[in-house]
C-alpha cells in the first residue's frame, strides 16, 4: 500500500507531511533529488529526464502512483510524461490542479467549462522554470474567466532553503514580494507555487499583509490525493514500507529535513 512522493529536494516534505497525517493507512516513499536541486533554473528537457528517472526509481519501490510534489516538474514535465511516456498501469499526478480547483472553488475533479470566480487579482510566486512554462495560467484558463495573474519568478529561494540559510531565504522572499507589488499593488490572493515555499509561509504572509489569502499546496494536494485514492483504490501500489530516499548526502539531507519538519527524519541513499 505505497504511494510515491517526489520533489527535487526538501520542498515535497510539506506535501508528504500533510498526506501522511491525512492518510495514516497508506505508506509513502519519498524521493528527493537533492543532488540535482534546484530544478527551477534547468531547461524543460533536463527537468523531464531527471523527473522520469526519479519516478522509475519510485516504481522499483512498489509505487504505481507517484505525486510530483514539485511545481517545476509538474509544469515542465508532467504533460509530456502523461502523453508520451507513462505505461498504462502507472499514474503520475501533479500539484497544480488541486490548487487551482481550490482557488476556483471547484470540487476535486470538476472539469466543467470555465466560469467567473470571486477572486480577480492573483499573485503567483514560483521558480523561474514554472513561471516560464505558463502552466499555471493554462490550467487556470480551463477553469476560470477574467482572473488577472501576475507571476513573480523567485530566484534563489529554493537554493537558500536547501542550504538551510533561512535568513537569506527571508530576505529574498521580502524582495520578491516587493517586486510583485510593484506590478500588482493589491493582490487578493497569493499562490505559493513551489512546494519549498510553505516552509516560508509566515514570511510570505507578513510581507504580503494579512488581508491577502495565501494558498499553499500541502493540505490541498493531500485532500485531493485522498479523494483520488477513494475513486482509484487499485492505484495504491504493492510497496509495504514508508521510507525517505535521496540522491544527495543522506546525513546532511536528514539533518535539514528533521529541522524543517521538527521530527526525526532519516533518509537513505536512493
Ligand atoms: N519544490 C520544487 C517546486 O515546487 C522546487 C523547485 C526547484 O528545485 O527549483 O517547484
Amino acid at each position: 500500500m505505497a504511494v510515491g512522493i517526489f520533489d527535487s529536494g526538501l520542498g515535497g516534505l510539506t506535501v508528504l507531511d500533510a498526506a501522511a497525517s491525512a492518510l495514516p493507512d497508506v505508506d509513502f516513499v519519498y524521493l528527493g533529488d537533492n543532488a540535482h536541486a534546484p530544478y527551477g533554473v534547468r531547461d524543460a528537457d533536463d527537468i523531464f529526464n531527471l523527473t522520469t528517472k526519479a519516478v522509475e526509481r519510485l516504481w522499483d519501490e512498489g509505487c504505481d502512483l507517484v505525486i510530483l510534489a514539485c511545481n517545476t516538474a509538474s509544469a515542465a514535465a508532467l504533460k509530456r510524461m502523461q502523453e508520451r511516456w507513462l505505461p498504462t498501469d502507472k499514474r503520475v499526478l501533479g500539484v497544480f490542479v488541486p490548487l487551482i480547483e481550490a482557488l476556483t472553488e471547484r470540487q476535486w475533479g470538476d472539469n466543467s467549462p470555465p466560469r467567473e470566480v470571486d477572486v480577480k487579482h492573483v499573485a503567483l510566486f514560483a521558480t523561474p522554470a514554472t513561471v516560464a512554462s505558463r502552466a499555471f495560467q493554462r490550467e487556470l484558463a480551463f477553469r476560470a474567466i477574467g482572473v488577472d495573474v501576475e507571476a513573480q519568478a523567485c530566484g534563489g529561494v529554493v537554493d537558500a532553503i536547501e542550504d538551510g540559510d533561512m535568513i537569506l531565504a527571508e530576505a529574498l522572499v521580502n524582495s520578491h514580494v516587493d517586486a510583485l507589488k510593484r506590478k500588482m499593488p493589491d493582490p487578493q490572493a497569493a499562490i505559493l507555487g513551489c512546494t519549498h515555499y510553505p516552509l516560508m509561509q509566515d514570511e510570505f504572509q507578513k510581507a504580503l499583509g494579512h488581508d491577502v489569502k495565501v494558498y499553499s499546496q500541502a493540505d490541498l494536494v493531500s485532500a485531493s490525493l485522498g479523494d483520488y485514492l477513494k475513486r482509484h483504490p487499485n492505484m495504491i501500489g504493492s510497496g509495504t514500507q514508508s521510507k525517505f530516499l535521496t540522491t544527495g548526502d543522506p546525513v546532511q539531507v536528514s539533518q535539514r529535513a528533521t529541522q524543517f519538519l521538527r521530527r526525526k527524519i532519516t533518509f537513505e541513499a536512493a
